[in-house]
């Protein structure tokens, strides 16, 4: 060949390469309202910034009549590009090749990007659309995912790590991409599991839906494996280039500061009325954050499970941080084994990257009974404790209304190295709501009252003056002020701005036991 002959051959090679397993399938993945591997990662990267590794990669495999299936590029698009001018590596699985089914190959070619990633100091994102090992291959498929496991593990608390699950993935196809940081799925269209309902029945005798069994929704509301259920593909990765926004490139940088033209001292006059009167109302306490944060804009992450605690990303003048925050709207706000699982997370993963946390406290304890015990609430309950104790980033506190026992100490009190903690005037600190403290303490006196409920009501209007507020905490130091709820946002800048280059170490150690 002459050299035009040459470019000419590149050319029809990289034609072919670009065609995946081909038109028809192609077509096939369109009418089910599925995008193709490269469609995700045009959209997903800035225009025009992909570049393509290993397209002309081929299996090795020659059993089962699969010498005459050699695919260029064999099933995953990988390579790196920009997201908002920043570098990421990307590896999109393409269904359209044995159903995205993954070989010895294909984990090279992922493998070889994570390492990259890794030594370079940037995100790897996962678009996942696969049938798991491929099969024909046997114990090199397998072999393959393990690598790809132990570097999701290696990478764990270095590089961000997220992934979006489209169409039904199967066995390692979900393992992975539970070893990362973030899971986005796509409602109807994108399902996990470790084996599909057939297996199911063979199995356990259980009949059940693929939707039912590893649905987007299922995931986001009743797993917890899904951070987000997109309502379409395009969606899904709207809200990954969105996350990655808040996040630093790897655990040695802080995040980016961005410009922020929301006056850091904005007051908002409405939080001084959004404590209702009765201590036993609820109120939304995303309105407390998005009253506070930079042009109202709060970025949550798994809405849907375990709403009684709210968690995601935002900025304080252009900073960005985490947000924890307990929502009395749901079951009171109460920590239980899943919420707690939630935030525990969460703030791990602020402190990989260093992401301050600002966390707003009205919870009235961990929940009672035998639902929660025999769940494990006691080692579950104590993730996010640990989480908060063991963090070193900037931790930032507002208590609006109840810090009730256990609750208190845990929600990034002073005592686990807050450092600032504000309490608005409505806080009320106390090892126990009113109702409850004056049974345990007054209960046999009242019995001996002519009127033992009005003792009780008495007792608990003197047991609320004089312990269920925030002075007590204040006296003692643990609570660094009181704090007009109006000025909440301009005192968290202030706080953030104060803290920002703080330096806290644990001891040395090969690792933390984490309760699991
Ligand atoms: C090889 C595969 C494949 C696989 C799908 N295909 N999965 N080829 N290995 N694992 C091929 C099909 O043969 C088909 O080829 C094409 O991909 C599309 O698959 P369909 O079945 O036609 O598509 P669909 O009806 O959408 O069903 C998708 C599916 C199903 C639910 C993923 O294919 C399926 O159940 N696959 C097997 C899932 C599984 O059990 N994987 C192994 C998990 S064990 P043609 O040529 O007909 O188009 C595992 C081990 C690691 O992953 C565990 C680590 C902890």
């Amino acid at each position: 060949m002459n050299t035009i002959e040459r470019l000419e051959h590149l050319k029809k090679l990289r034609a072919e390469a670009l065609l995946g397993g081909g038109q028809k399938r192609i077509d096939k993945l369109h009418s089910l309202g599925r995008l193709t591997a490269r469609e995700r990662v045009e959209l997903l990267l800035d225009e025009g910034s992909f570049e393509e590794f290993d397209m002309f990669k081929t299996h090795r495999c020659s059993d089962f009549g699969m010498q005459k299936q050699k695919i260029l590029g064999d099933g995953v698009v990988t390579g790196h590009g920009t997201i908002d001018g920043r570098i990421v590596y990307v590896f999109a699985q393409d269904f359209t090749v044995l159903g995205g089914s993954l070989s010895e190959t294909f984990a090279e070619k992922i493998c070889k990007i994570m390492d990259l990633a890794m030594k370079n100091g940037a995100p790897v994102i996962g678009l996942n659309d696969s049938g798991g090992a491929r099969i024909q291959e046997g114990i090199e498929s397998l072999a393959g995912y393990t690598d790809i496991f132990l570097r999701n593990v290696m990478a764990s608390g270095v590089v961000p790590q997220i992934s979006a699950i489209f169409g039904p993935c199967a066995g390692g196809a979900v393992y992975s991409p539970a070893l990362t940081d973030f899971v986005v799925m796509v409602k109807n269209n994108s399902y996990m599991f470790l084996t599909g309902p057939k297996v199911v029945k063979s199995v356990t005798h259980e009949d059940v839906t693929v939707e039912e069994l590893g649905g987007a929704d299922m995931h986001a509301s009743r797993s917890g494996v899904s951070d987000y259920a997109a309502t379409s593909g395009a969606d899904a990765i709207a809200y990954i280039r969105k996350l990655v926004s808040f996040l630093p490139q790897n655990n040695m940088e802080p995040p980016a500061t961005l410009p922020c033209s929301d006056p850091a001292d904005r007051p908002s006059a409405e939080l001084n009325q959004i404590i209702p009167e009765n201590p036993n109302a609820a109120y939304d306490m995303k309105q407390v954050i998005l009253q506070t944060v930079d042009h109202g804009d709060f970025f949550e992450i798994k809405e849907t499970f375990a709403p009684n605690i709210i968690v995601g990303f935002a900025r304080y003048n252009g900073m960005s941080v985490g947000i924890v925050a307990n929502q009395p709207a749901h079951y009171s706000g109460v920590l239980d084994i899943d919420s707690s699982i939630k935030g525990a997370r969460f703030v791990r993963f602020c402190d990989c990257f260093n992401i301050p946390v600002v966390t707003f406290v009205d919870v009235p304890g961990f929940l009672p009974g035998t639902a929660q015990e025999y769940g494990g609430v006691i080692r579950n309950g104590a993730k996010i404790l640990y989480a908060y104790a063991e963090a070193t980033i900037p931790k930032v506190t507002i208590i609006t209304r109840k810090a009730y026992g256990g609750a208190y100490c845990v929600m990034s009190s002073k005592h686990l190295r807050g450092d600032i903690n504000y309490a608005w005037p409505t806080a009320e600190i106390a090892v126990m709501g009113a109702k409850g403290a004056v049974e345990v303490l007054y209960g046999k006196q009242a019995k001996a009252q002519d009127d033992p409920g009005k003792f009780l009501q008495g007792k608990e209007a003197e047991y609320q003056d004089a312990v269920a507020n925030p002075y007590v905490a204040a006296q003692r130091g643990y609570i660094d002020d009181i704090i007009e709820p109006s000025a909440t946002r301009s005192r968290i800048v202030r706080a953030l701005t104060l803290v920002q280059q703080k330096r806290d170490t644990n001891p040395m150690k090969k690792h933390g036991n984490i309760p699991l």
